[in-house]
């Protein structure tokens, strides 16, 4: 089994049962899919429920009450489909929330082996140095995500326990939280009957349900367009390795349309779903569409534009979005280990022409991304990777890579996640140190 589904599926939660749900609140649709493993140990969807969200700005809670009565709605939905009542979620945290950091700590060993607990101490070594956010508030540490080992000079070990050495050399890569967004959102959740079980980033769920694993192995970028944020995720050696996010998505091109075309939100929402592209043709002189003016509901009342119109409203806030992108990775410093390769996923990115676009001012190789290990069925025989069915096509889109990603992520063992597990306390209260001391006694 190589290291991604060992990493992955070697120690699953087994102590949270059956059932576990995934809840992804996103800027324009909150949705929740609750799943149960099979016999096999294979991950089961067994309820969907998505719902328009209200009350959500750039991945931030703007509206408590819109937001908790989209969340009750959607579990619901997916409570009454699987016939199974959750207490607990999986939640993304949106990526302009994020705060990506590598530290390097090093462990002397003085020749002997390396054991579990010298990993368990490197680790809550690299997890003091977790960043306070521009104010110097605390932050809540999401993820800890090992980057590189070096062993006495020796780059390039991929797994240190067991090994004989002198010094232990580790980064990791930590992914905190913004910690006042996180608890109104936990607040939020805690409104629909509901405990945070555990808190992801969205660019790591995006990347587990979107790459494969030859991908996190050798480098890819994962780029997430929703609607109103952008993750970005670097992943190398198994591992998401640098996260970044953007407060900018498929909104903006709608609004600008809007603004453009003198129409309303949701005709243009609907023109940009129908109509739009990111790349001009000469038939878009000649193909024309009609758009309802603001104000004027009636069609007759309707103007009747080329095409053209509206792709050159759209094209310049696409380049844009990836202009921002291709800027932020060039300040990540990891061009190396990110490699050639680019998944593009989120709603946005089912605008056709959006790859060549992507392709052309970042430079890289891209294909479209949607929930891989959702989408293949399962064979009948334990696979190393993970496998999660019973999803509709139409729940299996690149606009669900979000939430499947929860469901991946919900299998992974949490020993890296300082956060996992309920505790609204704050990460060191007496539930997590409670069940961390359960875990090791286990
Ligand atoms: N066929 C399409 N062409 C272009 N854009 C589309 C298409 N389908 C959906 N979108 C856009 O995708 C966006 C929604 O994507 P997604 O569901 O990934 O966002 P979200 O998860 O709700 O938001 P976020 O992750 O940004 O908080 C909307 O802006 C929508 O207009
Ligand atoms: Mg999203």
């Amino acid at each position: 089994m190589n290291r991604l589904a060992q990493w992955l599926f070697d120690k699953p939660r087994a102590t949270q049962g059956d059932v576990f749900a995934a809840l992804d609140i996103g800027t324009s649709k909150v949705a929740c899919f609750i799943a149960h493993l099979d016999e096999m140990g294979q991950p089961h969807v067994i309820g969907i429920g998505h719902q328009l969200s209200e009350g959500v700005r750039a991945g931030l809670v703007a509206d408590m009450d819109a937001v908790r009565r989209a969340v009750s709605a959607a579990v619901a939905t997916a409570e009454q489909m699987a016939g199974e009542n959750i207490e607990r979620v999986i939640v993304n945290v949106a990526a302009p929330q994020l705060l990506s950091q590598t530290v390097g700590v090093a462990l002397p060993l003085n020749g002997r082996e390396i054991t579990l607990s010298d990993m368990d101490r490197l680790i809550a070594q690299a997890q003091t140095m977790a960043a306070e956010d521009s104010s110097g508030n605390a932050m809540d540490l999401l993820h800890t995500l090992p980057v590189h080992y070096t062993l006495d000079g020796q780059r390039g070990i991929r797994e240190p326990l067991g090994m004989i050495g002198n010094t232990l050399q580790a980064d990791y890569h930590l992914v905190s939280a913004a910690f006042g967004p996180v608890r109104t959102l936990e607040t939020a959740i805690a409104r629909c009957h509901l405990e945070v079980e555990r808190l992801v980033a969205a660019p790591m769920a995006s990347g587990l349900s979107c790459l494969v694993e030859d991908e996190m192995d050798l480098g890819c970028t994962v780029i997430d367009i929703g609607a109103g944020t952008t993750s970005i995720g670097i992943y190398f050696d198994g591992h998401m390795i640098f996260s970044d996010g953007l407060p900018i998505g498929g909104i903006h091109i709608s609004n600008d349309i809007a603004r453009g075309l003198t129409t309303t939100f949701a005709h243009a929402e609907r023109m940009k779903t129908l109509y739009g592209n990111a790349a001009l043709s000469p038939a878009d002189e000649r193909d024309i569409i009609d758009v309802p003016q603001v104000g004027e509901e009636a069609p007759e009342y309707a103007n009747h534009l080329p095409k053209s119109h509206l792709i050159q409203i759209i094209q310049p806030r696409l380049e844009e979005i990836f202009e921002m992108i291709r800027a932020r990775l060039a300040k990540s410093g990891m061009s190396e280990m990110a490699g050639r390769r680019v998944v593009l996923t989120g709603g946005t990115s089912q605008l056709p022409g959006i790859r060549d676009m992507a392709s052309r001012i970042l430079d890289k190789q891209v294909r479209l991304g949607r929930p891989l290990r959702i989408a293949r069925p399962y064979q009948g025989q334990r696979s190393t990777s993970p496998t999660l069915t019973g999803l509709a096509e139409a729940t299996s889109g690149p606009a669900f890579a979000t939430t499947a990603g929860l469901l991946v992520a919900a299998l992974q063992p949490d020993s890296l996640d300082p956060r996992s597990g309920f505790d609204f306390s704050g990460g060191n209260g007496f539930m997590t140190r409670f069940s961390q001391w359960m875990k090791q006694g286990l």
